[in-house]
């Protein structure tokens, strides 16, 4: 008997229309830049017939991610993306029609995921001035709550936690018995991390990509934290071999040297000082504290600019609407100073009245 599963027949999902040709992308808070060359070469003059024929093997790999989060291989699960890590905690942790809180606007797939395996999702929103309300978390932790997402820092509102923030919402958690996910895909951009509850605390988990300053999107790796028995718990989930061997080859060149990922930093903090310098300097109002990605208030209208900037300038950024006070807004990925350069540029001939 044909069946289709009701929750995917209705379930509304919008896809990447964009194709990327010579635009330039920062709709998607990827590097635009990239890892320098002389990386990309020395990783595939190791990439042997071998390499490719084999099953990817992730035990060494683990062992080097271990040791370079000072931890041990039990504490972690690869993952291809973080995407998929998010999706097999809230499949793993959640029932159907369980109850799942997080902050709006956020990550769109924590919504697509509870929608497609049938949850409940209840949005914690921000103030209009974009500030979090803390309480109005922890007003939404109830006994009946099966998982809380939070992010550190939130995409796209680039808003983080206080260690005492962080603390208040952690025992509510507990104190409610409610798994708790924090979505780490900006980490290092924001060197403030929660990932230690992760590391002692049985219910807690943290996931992270490669995607975002460790610029290996194309690569798709991520990975989970978490006590060694809830990643057993996710490890059940995970699709045979499910990371490639290309990117645990990229990522171990990165995190093994040091100078690689400072490079990275480095590049990025002066791209962002220089986005936001010049913003200032021409009486722009943006948010973002952290992440690499910065929300604009634009003095014209942010979707025509979105579209003219498509058009015009080949150059690829989002808008949100209904971002508090800054109403309909843009959204930009922040990279390297000579890309920023470029979007300033357009945003400057653009945005006039
Ligand atoms: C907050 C957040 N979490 C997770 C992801 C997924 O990242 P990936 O699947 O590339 O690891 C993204 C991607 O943009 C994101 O913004």
């Amino acid at each position: 008997m044909y069946y289709l599963a009701p929750s995917i027949e209705n379930l509304h999902r919008i896809f990447d229309q964009n194709e990327r040709k010579d635009y330039l992308r920062l709709d998607l808070n990827e590097n635009p830049g990239g890892l320098p060359q002389a990386v990309i070469n020395e990783v595939l003059n190791d990439v042997t017939p071998q390499l490719v024929a084999q099953y990817p093997e992730t035990l060494h790999f683990t062992e080097v991610l271990a040791d370079f989060l000072h931890t041990d291989i039990n504490h972690l699960c690869l993952v291809n993306g973080s995407a998929e890590g998010i999706r097999y905690i809230i499949q793993a942790f959640t029932s159907p029609k369980g109850r799942i809180v997080g902050v709006v606007p956020s990550y769109f797939m924590f919504q697509v995921y509870s929608e497609m395996y049938d949850r409940t999702f209840v949005k914690v929103p921000y103030n209009d001035d974009l500030s979090m309300n803390i309480d109005n978390i922890i007003k939404e932790i109830t006994p009946e709550t099966q998982l809380l997402i939070l992010l550190n820092p939130n995409n796209p509102m680039g808003n983080c936690y206080s260690e005492e923030e962080f603390q208040r919402i952690y025992d509510a958690a507990k104190q409610n018995q409610v798994t708790l996910l924090i979505d780490e895909a900006y980490h290092y951009f924001y060197p403030k991390t929660f990932i230690k509850y992760a590391l002692v605390d049985e219910h807690v988990f943290v996931t992270r990509t490669f995607s975002k300053l460790f610029s290996m999107a194309g690569c798709r790796l991520g990975y989970v934290a978490g006590w060694p028995d809830g990643i057993k718990m996710v490890q059940k989930m995970c699709t045979p071999h499910n990371t490639n061997a290309f990117a645990l080859r990229f990522a171990e060149k990165i995190i093994t040297n040091p100078s690689i990922l400072n490079d990275l930093i480095d590049k990025f903090n002066e791209g962002r000082k220089y986005l936001i310098d010049t913003l200032d300097a021409h009486g722009y109002q943006h948010k973002g504290e952290a992440g690499n990605f910065l929300f604009i208030k634009v003095k014209t209208d942010a979707d025509n600019i979105v579209r003219r900037m498509k058009e015009e300038k080949r150059i690829l950024i989002k808008s949100y609407p209904n971002v508090g006070d800054f109403g309909t807004c843009l959204r930009v990925s922040i990279g390297e100073k000579q890309y920023m350069e470029q979007f300033i540029n357009a945003l400057l001939e653009l945005d006039v009245k």
